[in-house]
């Protein structure tokens, strides 16, 4: 037996000898699960950063490839050329529309990074079948899409390199510093408040915010 599961066994015989019936781990443990593999955490840790494409793997793809793949994987619902079929969203267009009453929220026309059309892909589409396609296959899909949008040139190739250099047409009306006062509060990083100091002023107990029930769903109903 390990010392740590001993030291977990001798804690909890100790709180049963006092009478107590909840039987707690080491502080700072929980006493169940196990310790994920560096390779199970790189599964989950995918993400690539929009500003600056932290994250972004190694790979590489062309508009030209884009367009192969584009049109098996995504063309039936996005339409060829990103037009959109029926309520599926459009990738490409709506270029000056962001102050009309219906705005036409794109790639092109709202997002403000190219790593994240990366990562969005990569992540969540084709949507019958995520996490199918390879690196490559990803960056040649992005590549295709910013091109279809106008941004990029035809012989475009992006990968981690290429791809946070893109500017984005609306990325300088996203702010990065927000200017509210009642904003500005930064992170604690040391000589934090410590947690048990921190005591809760007001809570919405008593003040009827939120229907209380008593009984089971149909006396709720009846109210
Ligand atoms: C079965 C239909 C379907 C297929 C196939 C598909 N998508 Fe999508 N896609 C969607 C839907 C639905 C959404 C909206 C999801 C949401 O908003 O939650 C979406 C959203 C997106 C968006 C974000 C659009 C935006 O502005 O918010 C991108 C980019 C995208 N898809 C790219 C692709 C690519 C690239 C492929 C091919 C590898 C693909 N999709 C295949 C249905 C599909």
């Amino acid at each position: 037996m390990s010392s740590s599961s001993r030291r977990i066994l001798l804690l909890c015989a100790g709180m049963l000898a006092a009478g107590t019936i909840a039987c707690v781990a080491e502080p700072g443990y929980y006493g169940y699960g196990e310790r994920p593999t560096p390779e199970q955490i790189a599964g989950w840790d995918i993400d690539a950063r929009g500003i600056d494409g932290v994250g972004l793997p190694p790979g590489r793809g062309n508009v030209h490839k884009g367009a192969e793949v584009y049109a098996e994987q995504c063309a039936a619902c996005h339409g060829t050329f990103g037009e959109g079929e029926g309520r599926f969203p459009k990738l490409v267009g709506g270029a000056g529309t962001l102050r009309d009453d219906r705005p036409e929220l794109t790639v092109g026309s709202y997002w403000p990074f190219a790593p994240t059309l990366w990562d969005y892909i990569n992540r969540a589409m084709p949507m019958p079948a995520p996490h199918t396609l390879s690196a490559d296959d990803v960056y040649a899909l992005t590549a295709y899409i910013l091109n279809l949008n106008d941004i990029v040139p035809n012989e475009f190739v992006a990968d981690r390199e290429s791809l946070p250099k893109v500017k984005m047409p609306n990325r300088d009306n996203f702010l990065w510093i927000d200017p509210r006062p009642d904003t500005m509060a930064k992170p604690c990083m040391n000589g934090c408040a410590d947690p048990a100091d921190i005591r809760i002023a007001s809570t919405a107990e008593g003040k009827k915010l939120t229907p209380r029930t008593t009984g089971p769903l149909d006396t709720m109903q009846q109210r």
